[in-house]
């Protein structure tokens, strides 16, 4: 065993491995952040105060907007104004949380915004204007209309999604990636004078690998055998979960059976086998002058009630909370490479953080992972063997830049088996100073307006140096600091 910890070189745990997605879908917006400033349900400017608290409180670093499929019919000069109609033919929902509306939640949040651009209906002209409402000086003609709407500084979004990428059949499966690609190169060439200040995003794989060869196809097309600059990131989107087809034996998203628990969780490996895919894509296809990293803007659990008649709600038990810690874990494992990931969505949608009803708001087990985990966000990951085999056993070490400290997340998956585990050598000038854990005693546990706090986070007394302990299904994060002694 190594006699000192080692960090692995150039995996920096990216802080926006804990960003959120929130789309004009379902009641995400509207009432899960929108309510206007005259509602009596607390507000900072319109949006609701509890979720942008709890956003800050989980470490989000990065939301993402409009979409989604929803990118895909929205059109931002719709959202901005005074007048501000519905649009039948979009969403058909409000517009009144439009693109200074979403600057105010990054900005209370302190989040970096992601704007998706209009591909699939829009044009490189919209997307154009869209930049210079954001970016441009009051003297542009778009940036004079932000200031006329009451935000003369610009406010400098620096990363743009060109397009959704899309498991549905009319984004890739039915259109040709050379056809992508050349829209891609449109909409770079639309803001070609602003590209120094901005990180675009191009599409990678959705769920469906049938479209294979697309995205080298898109990137070969884009950089002519590595000669040319690709996209900054490519996008990828996996749900795992009974709605999506294979993944059927997940079961039902509160009365599942053991089988379906341990079938969810070991089903993360394909998060792990579509960063090597896109890793190869890279690789054989964009220069090293010009690196192209993952962006993982779609990941989460997609249960059977998250129906177009439910507006994508769903229940969670402990077994979301560990399969978002054990999605954090292979994300921060390959954070050479992956520098965003956006848990999918914030509010009231999917694998959702909050779950929001007028007055009603309920932190989710995901929202407790997040920020059990947080601690590991802006470190270096650690190459450390525990000397175990253990496939229940789920550990992850890093440690801050200066050395001080060191974080170890553990995750028990096991339903029967509470977990011990020696503190390796490499670690003896360091000492335990505090753990926090997720432990319900029962997995199938969940969070409603009535039981809002069946799960969440404790701190773990009895702390016990040399060793890490992590009872069944449980997730629990150590904090070590270099002790007097070194
Ligand atoms: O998150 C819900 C939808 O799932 C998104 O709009 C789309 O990108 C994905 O298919």
């Amino acid at each position: 065993m190594e006699k000192e910890i080692k960090r692995k070189a150039g995996f920096h745990i990216s802080p926006y491995l804990h960003s959120t997605f929130g789309e004009i879908l379902g009641t995400l917006i509207y009432d899960g952040t929108w309510v206007g400033k005259d509602s009596p349900i607390p507000n900072v400017n319109g949006i609701r105060k509890d979720v942008i608290d709890g956003m800050k409180e989980c470490g989000i670093t990065a939301i993402r907007w409009p979409g989604g499929c929803a990118a895909d019919h929205y059109h931002w000069k719709d959202g901005i104004g005074k007048e501000r109609k519905r649009r039948l033919a979009c969403s058909g929902q409000p517009n009144d949380f439009g693109t200074d509306e979403f600057m105010e939640l990054c900005r209370l949040v302190g989040a970096e915004p992601i704007l998706v651009a209009n591909v699939a209906t829009g044009t490189p002209e919209e997307f154009a204007d869209w930049y210079e409402y954001c970016n441009g000086d009051a003297d542009t003609k778009y940036g004079s209309l932000r200031a006329q709407n009451g935000h003369p500084k610009p406010y400098g979004v620096r990363f743009w999604g060109i397009g959704n990428t899309d498991e549905n059949v009319w984004h890739m499966a039915f259109n040709d990636p050379k056809q992508y690609g050349q829209n891609f190169l449109r909409f770079r060439t639309a803001i070609m004078h602003a590209l120094k200040d901005v990180q675009l995003i191009g599409l990678g794989l959705s769920e469906r690998h049938e479209t294979y060869g697309w995205v080298e196809n898109f990137l070969e097309y884009v950089t002519h055998g590595k000669r040319w600059k690709g996209p900054d990131y490519l996008s990828v989107h996996h749900y795992i979960g009974a709605a999506k087809g294979r993944y059927e034996a997940c079961g039902d998203a509160v009365e599942y059976s053991d089988e379906a628990y341990y079938f969810t969780l070991d089903s993360i490996k394909a998060y792990q086998a579509d960063i090597d895919l896109h890793r190869i894509y890279i690789a054989q296809h964009t220069s090293d002058q010009y690196p192209t990293k993952i962006c993982f803007d779609e990941w989460g659990l997609w249960h059977l009630d998250a129906t177009d008649e439910t507006g994508l709600r769903q229940r969670q038990t402990m077994r979301d909370a560990l399969f978002a810690g054990l999605s954090l874990h292979v994300f921060y494992r390959n954070s050479d490479i992956v520098e965003f990931a956006m848990e999918t969505q914030y509010a009231n949608v999917l694998q959702s953080l909050f779950e929001t009803d007028g007055e009603v708001f309920v932190k989710t087990p995901t929202f407790y992972a997040m920020k059990l985990l947080k601690e590991h966000l802006g470190n270096d990951l650690c190459d450390i063997s525990f000397g175990i085999e253990d496939p229940m056993l789920d550990i992850c070490t890093s440690i801050s830049p200066e050395g001080k400290k060191v974080v170890i997340s553990v995750i028990n998956k096991s339903l029967t088996e509470d977990k011990v585990i020696a503190v390796p050598e490499c670690l003896s000038g360091y000492d335990i100073i505090s753990a926090e854990e997720i432990a319900p005693v029962c997995v199938r546990m969940e969070n409603t307006a009535e039981h809002p706090e069946q799960i969440h986070i404790e701190n773990v007394n009895n702390l016990e140096p040399g060793w890490l302990k992590a009872k069944k299904h449980s997730m629990v994060r150590y904090c070590l600091e270099k002790g007097e002694k070194e």
